[in-house]
């Protein structure tokens, strides 16, 4: 029955060095599924269900990067642009991988009408996945985000954040505003929120005098709704002498420059190659 068949159906997925194991159903062929290890090649993402098979597909194998543009690239952080069109099985087998650990994505097949932003790490073999995310050529909504995911092996590590960040720099330069396809799941809805939250916090306590939701949405491509969402989570909405006001906790200015102090990763808009297709 159907409810057989969307049960979580893979063991265990060895990619490269790593080895994971997959949180949902993912449609696979059947005669991949059930095996003990699933061998994924971390460069063009075919999957084999032997080592013997897969070792073979290596030696021959010369990809060193996902099969796109480099459209940024800063220290060892690359980001490659990929068609879905033009690299159907590059974008058919990364949706598999990527329904490993989501629970509610349809796509699979219909590739076409999306570009994929890969985000790699580069070392002396090249160009190592770490997450991406999906984006409609056109979005009737303005979304400009459809589907994200850092790989588990690299998950809370900032690489979340560093995709977020490039969705939006991407809208900068298309000079819209841009929201993530909803429903989002519960990990991708925390991120967003903390996202959305630090950049808001950033703009207000950096800007001198009076900004208005307006201004604010233009800076940072948020849609005005985000911007609401990310001041209602900080509890920054006050009411004051007969009007709505922006007022930020020590709590929330202090969380804020502790984040300031830690490391992060940040897309440097300056490393972006990249002009929208009209
Ligand atoms: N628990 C609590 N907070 C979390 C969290 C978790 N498991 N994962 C992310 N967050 C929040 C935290 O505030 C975190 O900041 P911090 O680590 O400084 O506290 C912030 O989000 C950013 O985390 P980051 O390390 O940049 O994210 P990530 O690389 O782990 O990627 C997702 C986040 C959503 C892409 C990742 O969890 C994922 O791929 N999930 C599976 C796919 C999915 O659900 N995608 C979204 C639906 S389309
Ligand atoms: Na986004």
């Amino acid at each position: 029955t159907s409810e057989v068949a969307r049960m979580k159906n893979l063991n265990i997925i060895e990619m490269g060095q790593f080895q994971v194991e997959p949180w949902y159903f993912s449609p696979y062929p059947l005669e991949y599924a059930y095996t003990p290890i699933l061998y994924i090649c971390e460069f063009c993402l075919c999957y084999y269900d032997n080592k013997t098979q897969y070792t073979r597909h290596r030696s021959k194998c010369t990809l060193q990067h996902p099969p796109g543009n480099e459209i940024y690239r800063k220290d060892d952080i690359s980001f490659f642009e990929i068609d879905g069109r033009r690299q159907k099985l590059y974008c058919r087998n990364l949706c598999l991988l990527s329904k490993c650990f989501l629970d509610h994505k349809t796509l699979y097949y219909d590739v076409d009408p999306f570009l994929f932003y890969i985000l790699t790490k580069r070392d002396e073999r090249g160009c190592h996945i770490i997450g991406y995310f999906s984006k409609e050529k056109e979005s009737a909504e303005n979304y400009n985000l459809a589907c994200i995911l850092t790989l588990p092996q690299y998950q809370r590590m900032g690489f979340g954040r560093v995709l977020i960040q490039f969705s939006y720099e991407l809208s900068k330069a298309e000079g819209k505003v841009g929201s993530p396809e909803k429903p989002l799941s519960d990990l991708g809805l925390l991120s967003y929120r903390t996202y959305w939250s630090e950049v808001v916090v950033e703009c207000l306590i950096g800007f001198d005098g009076e900004i208005s939701i307006d201004e604010l949405s233009h800076l940072t491509s948020f849609t005005t709704q985000d911007i609401m969402h990310a001041l209602f989570s900080l509890d920054a909405i006050r009411y004051y002498h007969g009007q709505h006001c922006i007022v930020l906790s020590d709590r929330v200015v202090e969380a804020y420059e502790r984040f300031q102090k830690k490391k992060h990763r940040k897309i440097d808009s300056a490393c972006l190659k990249w002009t929208p297709k009209v």
